[in-house]
C-alpha cells in the first residue's frame, strides 16, 4: 500500500527529473500513462500501487544517455528505497520499468501493463497526431517523420500484451487506418 504523503514523494521526485527531457515526455505524459496503467489494471487485475509508481516513474532518465529504462529502473530503486517503499512494489515497479522499452513475450502482469499504458494513447488517432508525429517529425523532418510514424505503429500495434489493450487497439484500427491515409505520404 503507498501512502498519500509517499505518493506526493514520488509525484515531485518526478516532475524534477522530467523537466528537462523533450516536450512530449514531461508529467503530462507520465500522468496519462499513470490513467491508463490504472485502468488496464482493473481489467487485467494488476496491482495498482505497482502501476502507478511504476508509470510514475518510468521516463525519468528518457533525457540521458544510454539504455532509458534500464537506466530509469535503477534510479528508481533508489529513490523508492529512499522513500521506504516495501520491496515487493519497489521490485515490481522497477521490473516493469526496465522492460517498458524492451520487446518481451511473458512476466508479471504489471510490466506487461506498463508496456501497454505507454502506448496505447499513441495508438489513437488523437494522440498518434498529437504525440507521435510531432515526435518523429521534429526529428527527422515532416516527410521521414510521417514515414517513422506510420512504421511505429505498426510495429507497437502488434505488440501489446493484454487483452484489454489488445482489444482497444483492434476497435481503433479502422480510425488510425483513416487517419494514416490522410496523411501527406499519401498525396
Ligand atoms: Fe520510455
Ligand atoms: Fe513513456
Amino acid at each position: 500500500m503507498l501512502l498519500e504523503s509517499q505518493k506526493k514523494e514520488i509525484l515531485d521526485f518526478a516532475r524534477s527529473q522530467v523537466s528537462g527531457n523533450d516536450a512530449l515526455h514531461r508529467m503530462e505524459h507520465l500522468e496519462e500513462t499513470a490513467r491508463e496503467a490504472l485502468k488496464l489494471a482493473e481489467g487485467e487485475s494488476g496491482d495498482p500501487d505497482v502501476v502507478w509508481a511504476a508509470a510514475m516513474l518510468h521516463d525519468i532518465c528518457k533525457s540521458k544517455n544510454g539504455d532509458h529504462g534500464a537506466e530509469g529502473s535503477k534510479l528508481a530503486r533508489l529513490f523508492l528505497s529512499s522513500i521506504r517503499i516495501s520491496k515487493d512494489i519497489t521490485d515490481k515497479a522497477c521490473d516493469a520499468i526496465y522492460f517498458h522499452n524492451k520487446d518481451f513475450t511473458d512476466g508479471p502482469i504489471e510490466r506487461k501493463i506498463l508496456w501497454d499504458a505507454d502506448k496505447l494513447p499513441i495508438m489513437r488517432a488523437e494522440g498518434f497526431k498529437e504525440r507521435m508525429l510531432p515526435y518523429w517529425t521534429a526529428k527527422l523532418g515532416e516527410k521521414e517523420g510521417v514515414k517513422k510514424s506510420i512504421e511505429e505503429y505498426h510495429f507497437y500495434r502488434s505488440r501489446f500484451h493484454t487483452g484489454t489493450a489488445k482489444n482497444e487497439v483492434e476497435a481503433n484500427s479502422t480510425a488510425m487506418q483513416r487517419c494514416i491515409n490522410n496523411l501527406p505520404h499519401e498525396e
